[in-house]
């Protein structure tokens, strides 16, 4: 496995293998990996000849009041684990290697956006769809692989895809859990033990509502107030959004119809954690 901090040498690295039409996978990352990683870079080592990881914070996807600077990082850690799970290439790039100048061109996907994580965080998703456009130009792969755990972030790069025509399969991989449900995330690093424990809020939510949904509840509004006064039981938790929502849309449900999607954002203590579940049919 090599690791590269250099857009040039990353394309000269890749130049036999696409000369030789040999399939290449890719992961996008921003580091710290975790088994949610590790599982999309096994899925890319199966499925092509030769597999790209890419590990870099990006400055553009984060707000001025977020963490990009307390973002954890650890290269040496994450270089080994992905070598573990079969990476070839790592691409490590400096802030000053991929936004040398001020991003003049950055990449708008217009409505799916302007909800859930788009409205909590504005101009989040023009900094991922940036930096992926970006990314996916640098790599060229043929196949790229993204996480369920953010599915909103899995929409916008799907249509991105589509609307400018990049020549990428799009693969979405299930999110992995901790044994107590809790999403992986880097950010999890940041909870110290009450808070870890008091994180299975989310998960535990959106089973809620899911049992609700399941046995009969077709009122939304309802199981939106059951899923509320369930993390309102958790002191050290702060409920940003809940969204019972179609999940292509995104525009939320009256009626609960399937497929529905269930999702939400919360704070525990400063750290904010995302996670959702989608019901395929009732
Ligand atoms: P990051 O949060 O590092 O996540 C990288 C990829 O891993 C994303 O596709 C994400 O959905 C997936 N992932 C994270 N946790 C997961 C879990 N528990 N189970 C399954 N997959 C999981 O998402 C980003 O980075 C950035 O926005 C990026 C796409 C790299 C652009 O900067």
């Amino acid at each position: 496995m090599s690791v590269t901090e250099r857009i040039e040498e990353l394309r000269s690295l890749l130049a036999p293998a696409r000369r030789e039409g040999r399939s290449i996978g890719f992961v996008p990352t921003m580091g710290y990996l975790h088994a949610g990683h590790l599982t999309l870079m096994q899925r890319a080592r199966e499925e092509n000849d030769v597999v790209v990881a890419s590990i870099f914070v990006n400055p553009l996807q984060f707000g001025p009041k977020e963490d990009y600077q307390r973002y954890p990082r650890d290269l040496a850690r994450d270089a080994e684990l992905a070598r573990e799970a079969g990476v070839d290439f790592i691409f490590a790039p400096s802030v000053e290697e991929m936004y040398p100048q001020e991003m003049l061109a950055q990449v708008d996907v217009a409505r799916i956006t302007d909800r859930l994580e788009g409205a909590a965080r504005p101009g989040h998703f023009r900094g991922v769809a940036t930096v992926v456009a970006k990314l996916f130009n640098i790599v060229q792969p043929d196949r790229a692989y993204f996480g369920q755990k953010d599915y909103q972030q899995l929409l916008v790069i799907r249509r991105m895809v589509r609307d400018l025509s990049y020549p990428i399969e799009v693969v979405a991989v299930p999110t992995v859990r901790e044994e107590d449900g809790l999403a992986m995330s880097s950010r999890n690093s940041y909870l110290n033990p009450q808070e870890r424990q008091a994180a299975t809020v989310l998960i535990r939510a959106l089973r809620l509502g899911r049992e609700r949904i399941e046995s009969g509840e077709r009122n939304a509004q309802r199981v939106r107030t059951a899923m509320q006064e369930l993390i309102a039981q958790e002191p050290l938790a702060r409920l940003e959004y809940l969204s019972i929502a179609d999940p292509e849309t995104l525009r939320e449900q009256e009626t609960i119809t399937a497929p529905a999607f269930l999702s939400l954002a919360v704070f525990i203590g400063k750290t904010r954690l995302i996670d959702n579940l989608l019901i395929e049919t009732l």
